[in-house]
Formats: structure tokens, sequence, C-alpha cells
């Protein structure tokens, strides 16, 4: 009665009442075994096989890494340790190691990795203990390909040391769901996201705009845990 009223109030007065709405969702495509449950082998069998598929493909930039590896320089003052995470070819790595001349690994969930200098067959959504607290810096444009994106980068924050720093590369192709890359989000949400995922443990504190635009946009997430 109240609402109707209110409504009717409102409406001749020339404005509308409408539920408030995020834009845009995002959307985390659903490995599930026909009871439900999650379905962990299908997921890595998706995974590998991608990474055959496109195994001569490499998607980061060398002039990207250079200008992170400069962001890195500024911005850290401990630089002996970094990890990228879904490296394929493990371009990134090497070109960190390049331009820091710092310890950096990759990890890839194929067992393409044993043919790629510095590159680790791991599932990134797991971490290991001597990673705890101890990784300056994390680089990943690979978070696409999570299957669960709030648990991965709870763990990733979990490894930096004091003051490191995690950089999501997000792009115009991030947006986008499929088996093979099952969670997409538009830029303007994953600050938000990330936040809610944190429960303010961590969250966006910068986002920074890729010198080499290679899709509509290319930019870095910078993350930093709470002090
Ligand atoms: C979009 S490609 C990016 C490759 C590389 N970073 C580049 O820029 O060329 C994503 C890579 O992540 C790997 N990957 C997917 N899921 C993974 C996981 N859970 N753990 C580690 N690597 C994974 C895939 O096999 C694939 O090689």
């Amino acid at each position: 009665m109240i609402k109707k009223l209110l409504k009717k109030v409102i409406s001749g007065l020339g404005y509308e009442i409408k539920k408030a709405k995020l834009p845009q969702n995002y959307k985390l495509y659903k490995y599930e075994k026909p009871d439900g449950s999650f379905d962990y082998e299908r997921y890595k069998e998706v995974q590998i096989n991608g990474n055959k598929r496109k195994i001569e493909s490499v998607w980061v930039t060398e002039e990207n890494v250079a200008y992170l590896s400069e962001y890195i320089k500024k911005n850290l003052s401990r630089i002996e340790f970094g990890l990228c995470h879904g490296t394929r070819r493990g371009k990134e790595q090497k070109w960190f190691r390049k331009y820091l001349k710092a310890h950096v690994i990759g990890t890839e969930i194929s067992d393409t990795a044993i043919e790629f200098p510095h590159t680790i067959q791991w599932d990134f959504h797991n971490i290991k203990e001597e990673w705890l607290n101890n990784v300056d810096f994390i680089y990943s444009n690979s978070l696409d390909h999570s299957y669960n994106p709030e648990k991965c980068l709870d763990n990733w924050m979990s490894c930096l040391s004091k003051n490191g720093i995690c950089i999501i590369e997000h792009t115009s192709g991030h947006e986008s769901t499929s088996e093979l890359d099952p969670f997409g989000a538009p830029i303007s949400l994953m600050p938000y996201l990330i936040l809610v995922w944190s429960k303010g443990k961590y969250y966006v504190t910068e986002i920074l705009t890729a010198p080499k635009q290679h899709k509509e946009y290319v930019k870095f997430l910078i993350i930093k845990n709470k002090r």
C-alpha cells in the first residue's frame, strides 16, 4: 500500500524507482560432473589440450614486461624472487629475469612446462610452502583460466613478501567466458570483486595502462596486502 502510494507520488514528480543493480556481473564457467561435484580432471584436461593447441603463441609482450620491470624497480625495495602464473612458453619469466636480474620462475599446468626454462608444471591454484610470504612480485595474464579466482588470488596474495605486489594483466579479451577461459569480467568490476573476495585483506591500489595495447585495452591491476 505504502509502496504503491510512494510509487504514485514519485512518478507524479517524473521519477521512477528501480532496484539498484551492478552494471555487469562476472561469469564463471562451471566444471561439473553429472552429480554436481567439481570435475577437476575435466578442467585439467581442457587446460592441457588448450595449451598444446596454442603452444606456438605468446600473449605477453617484451615491451610490457620491460615497462612493468621499471615499475617494480621504482616501487619495491626487495626484488629477489618473482612468480609468473600460467606461462605457456615462459617468455614472461625470461624477460623479467633479463630486466630485473632476479630469480623468477613460471607455473604451467601442462606437461609442456619441461620444454621451457625456469618453468615448473604446477596448478597455480596451489602454493608451495616455501613461497609463503616470500615472493616479491607475482605477474599473471592467466587469471581468466582459473576455476575459482577467489581461491586463486587468496593463495597468490599469501605468497607476497612484505610490500610485495601482485600484477594481474586484464584486457578486453578477459571479459568473455568459455570452457578454456572459465573466468570473465569487465575491468570496471575487478577492483570491486577483488575487495569483496579479500574481505579487506588486500585491494587494487593502482591500474596501469600498458604501453603495448595489443587488444581493445590492456591494463595492469596492482594488488597489495593491507599492512
Ligand atoms: C592465455 S595462456 C597465456 C600464456 C602466457 N602467459 C602468454 O602470455 O603467452 C594461459 C596459460 O595458462 C595455463 N594454465 C591454465 N590453467 C592453469 C593453472 N591452473 N595453473 C597453471 N597454468 C595454467 C595454460 O595452459 C596456458 O598455457
